[in-house]
């Protein structure tokens, strides 16, 4: 894409550049995903974890015959914001780790993950349909579905006792004379 001028870029360069990001990101998600999942303490949260990090491996896969669809060779480009939210994530699970906060602080950063990513295959599935690659667009579609419910489950988990927890986690360190 370097070889062509900034005047001639079209929708078909820039979806071409959105799946060079996302195989990118992807293949270091899958590698944050590990982290998180030997981090988790929550069982539920573990198990949400890994079964996205199996997911991210088959998008990987999604990805590479997406380039393939349109004549492409499979290939990353380094995203630098997909690099900022893993790395502001690694230091969370450094400075959370073991703290009562510890889970809600995995899911803060998977979060940060996952709306990025639905933000990016949403554009991806859209550009995909206006250049009449439906193929593409049905790929995008089925990745965006499971990043989708990947941030419904880390809802889900966040609002079924893990705040809680952490939130309590608070207060036992503040209330230690209470006796309750
Ligand atoms: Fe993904
Ligand atoms: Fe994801």
């Amino acid at each position: 894409m370097a070889t062509k001028s900034s005047e001639t870029k079209t929708l078909e360069d820039l979806l071409e550049h959105g799946l060079k990001d996302m195989y990118y990101a992807e293949n270091k998600i899958v590698k944050s995903l590990e982290k998180m999942v030997k981090a988790a303490e929550d069982e539920d949260l573990k198990a949400a974890l890994e079964e996205h990090r199996g997911e991210t491996e088959g998008q990987i896969a999604t990805l590479e015959k997406a380039f393939e669809a349109l004549g492409k060779k499979a290939q990353g480009e380094k995203c630098d914001a997909m690099d900022g939210i893993l790395k502001e994530g690694d230091q969370l699970l450094a400075d959370f780790k073991g703290s009562p906060a510890g889970d809600a602080a995995i899911i803060f950063s998977a979060q940060a993950v996952e709306h990025y990513e639905i933000a990016r295959y949403g554009s991806l599935r859209n550009y995909a349909e206006l250049l009449g690659e439906d193929e593409v667009a049905e790929m995008m579609q089925q990745i965006l579905d499971q990043e989708g419910a990947a941030d419904e489950k880390l809802t889900d988990l966040a609002d079924g006792g893990i705040n809680d927890a952490a939130a309590e986690g608070m207060e036992e360190d503040d209330e230690e004379d209470d006796g309750a």
